[in-house]
């Protein structure tokens, strides 16, 4: 047999297995992972690719960047329960967390294992803090899978049919969306419908907004939308909620995406990149605001691991630092003017939107097609793509933002080819 079949089949071998022993709900690539470094990414027949997703979006800072750190804690203990027994990487998390709120208030922080799971804190933190039960999210939107979350989350399949009953008091309110014609004013004065129509502003709680929309298509809030916004919230008594799990930790340049906007939210909610890869998200807001829950009331059994914590000082040291802010936002404005020659040129894109490094294209095909066929054509020529958006249609790049020139240069000739073998095929 020769050397190419055998390895072929240490990819097939895994597939097959997967196919028999992992749930369908999971869905999955056909990337079979044995290592990763930087922005690259080697499967287990050896074959290199270039890393545009950072495994969902939790690699700002590229592959492999706490390693050294984790390996330290590996040997000192991993999990003791901070609810049991302290240790201070948690509490140096929460420190930096304050160091980088975008505002002047003095903060306090939760920590917790998933980004579903920090907003539902967030939530309960809201709620708690109001005393009002209701919760208004937005078109495209996404929370998370959770119960509550599920309910937050804007898209139908594949992340709610068939899970219902939701939870209750979950409103929606139009977001923007210019390429498709909703703008900030039509935005607003949905919200404010609803809030005539559907739910008395003195119940509820808080609104939650992702200042750019990930999962929903990669849509940035215009300019003056996130302060108005809050201009509503401050007359009702309504908390502001800035979802930055994805558009966090430095993505679009400064370490918090709603920093463009010059408005200082109640609560931030993060995660993804903030554990270097380690599962970890938080809670941050103000001292007050977090302290109204009692104690008890928020943590869990893993919340805030310590091999998480120490990759997450490490990150969270990285990202506020002036020469990464630097770097995302040279990559951001290289990756853009790349993406723009490659939409004039190619009538199959729509529109390059995004804010700093998370950038996308969506295409003029109103369903997933080509969406997918470019993704897996992107993978065949190895580059590792995702597209996401309400109608599957956007392709989107979570590159790390270590990658230098020459690699991010090859990736997107590698995304420029792919458009045009998806196209052809
Ligand atoms: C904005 C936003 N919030 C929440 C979540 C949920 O995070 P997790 O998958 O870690 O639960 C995601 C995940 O993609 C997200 O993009």
């Amino acid at each position: 047999m020769s050397s190419s079949v055998e390895q072929a089949t240490e990819s097939t071998r895994i597939l097959e297995d997967r196919e028999r022993y992992v749930a369908r709900g999971v869905a999955t690539t056909p990337l079979v992972v044995a290592r990763a470094e930087g922005a690259r990414i080697w499967d287990v027949d050896g074959r290199e690719y270039v890393d545009f997703a950072g495994g969902l979006g939790c690699q700002n800072t590229g592959h492999g960047f706490a390693a050294a750190a984790i390996h330290e804690q590996v040997d000192r203990y991993l999990h003791q329960c901070f609810m049991v027994g302290m240790y201070e990487a948690y509490v140096e998390v929460c420190r930096l967390l304050d160091e980088t709120w975008p505002g002047e208030r003095e903060t306090k922080s939760l920590l917790v294992n998933s980004g579903a799971e920090a907003v539902e804190n967030a939530v309960k933190i809201a709620r708690t803090a109001a005393g009002r039960p209701a919760v208004i999210v937005f078109d495209h939107a996404f929370h998370g899978r959770t119960s509550l979350t599920m309910a937050m989350t804007a898209k139908v399949v594949p992340y709610k049919q068939g899970f219902g009953p939701f939870p209750g008091e979950v409103y929606r309110a139009p977001a923007p969306y210019p390429y498709r014609g909703v703008s900030s004013d039509d935005a607003i004065r949905g919200l404010e419908l609803l809030l005539k129509q559907d739910v008395d502003p003195v119940s509820v709680a808080c609104v939650v907004l992702e200042p750019v929309q990930g999962e929903g298509g990669f849509v940035e809030m215009p300019a003056d939308f996130p302060r108005r916004l809050k201009e509503i919230c401050e007359t009702h008594g309504i908390l502001f909620v800035d979802d930055e799990v994805q558009a966090g930790v430095g993505r679009t340049g400064p370490v918090w995406a709603i920093e463009h906007y010059s408005v200082e939210p109640d609560l931030i909610v993060s995660g993804k990149s903030l554990g270097g890869g380690l599962p970890l998200a938080g809670v941050t807001g103000g001292a007050e605001l977090m302290d109204s829950v009692q104690p008890g009331g928020l943590g869990g059994t893993f919340g805030g691991n310590p091999l998480a914590c120490v990759a997450a000082v490490e990150v969270l040291r990285e990202v506020k630092s002036d020469a990464f802010r630097k770097r995302a936002e040279e990559l951001g404005a290289r990756i853009r003017a790349r993406l723009e020659q490659l939409a004039a040129r190619n009538a199959a894109v729509g529109e390059v939107r995004g804010l700093g490094a998370m950038l996308a294209l969506e295409l003029t095909d109103p369903t997933p097609d080509l969406a997918k066929a470019v993704t897996s054509a992107a993978r065949d020529r190895g580059l590792v793509l995702l597209s996401c958006g309400i109608y599957g249609n956007v392709i989107r790049i979570l590159v790390p933002l270590t990658i230098d020139d020459a690699l991010l240069e090859r990736g997107l000739d590698l995304l420029e080819e792919s458009l045009g073998d998806a196209r052809a095929g």
